[in-house]
């Protein structure tokens, strides 16, 4: 791709965004970045570091630790993945457990770990072509973004769709609809940087769509995009 763009995917929790921009990534040779991943590595860290406890977080010794901490992520040639690395540890696999999700809306709504987060994405972006997707993308990481798209769909569809992905052993459907709703209220109700459409967002609302459905239809929508600079 000779055009350089960024491409801004916001929306709600589990309906699909890293999937999607996965797949940009890999048909128009872009680089992927999952934000969330970085939220929830900054959490897993708290929770290493005794900065949560109890169910509080001890703001005072997470702002102490803040300037040590360091997010990034590494393509793994063989999953051919991209993996999340906290402080030089690959910590993919620990970010994803149902704790880290449990809490990470509480420690993405605190200011200094959000104007850190954002400091470091637009480091990644300012090379351009890059998707990353997230919660405040298009309306506060690349406000500029020659792209954006909002994906959403029915909170039911998406517990369901995250829920057939999990350990069933380890969680009910109940507990990942009531999480996810929890995680959509505080998103979309923080004070910083909530979750919102972007006035040139392109939403789309996959709950009746396949995802090859959607995947072309964004696909086509990226291509007029390239074409209309060349
Ligand atoms: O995309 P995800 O579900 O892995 O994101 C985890 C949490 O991080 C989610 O509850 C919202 C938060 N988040 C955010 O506040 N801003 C972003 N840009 C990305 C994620």
């Amino acid at each position: 791709m000779n055009v350089k763009i960024n491409i801004a995917i916001d929306g709600h929790s589990s309906c699909g965004k890293s999937t999607l921009g996965k797949a940009i990534a890999k048909k128009f040779g872009m680089r992927y970045i999952d934000t969330g991943a970085m939220y929830r590595a900054i959490t897993f860290f708290c929770f290493e570091h005794k900065i949560i406890k109890d169910g509080e977080v001890d703001l005072r010794k997470l702002k102490l630790q803040l300037p040590n901490l360091n997010v990034s992520f590494r393509f793994n040639a063989t999953s051919q993945e991209s993996e999340t690395i906290l402080n030089g540890k690959n910590v993919e696999l620990e970010i994803r457990s149902h704790k880290v999700s449990s809490f990470v809306s509480i420690i993405s709504q605190i200011k200094a770990v959000r104007e850190k987060l954002v400091v470091l994405q637009r480091e990644i972006g300012k090379e351009k072509s890059v998707v990353m997707d997230g919660r405040d993308i298009g309306t506060k990481v690349f406000p500029n973004a020659e792209l954006k798209f909002f994906i959403t769909a029915n909170a039911e569809i998406r517990a369901k769709r995250r829920f057939d992905e999990m350990d069933k052993t380890k969680v009910s459907l109940q507990q990942v609809l009531d999480n996810l709703s929890e995680r959509d209220e505080k998103d979309t109700n923080r004070e910083i940087n909530p979750l919102k459409i972007a006035e040139d967002a392109i939403v789309i609302d996959n709950s009746d769509l396949l995802q090859e459905e959607q995947n072309n239809l964004i696909f086509e929508i990226i291509k007029k995009k390239i074409e209309s600079y060349n």
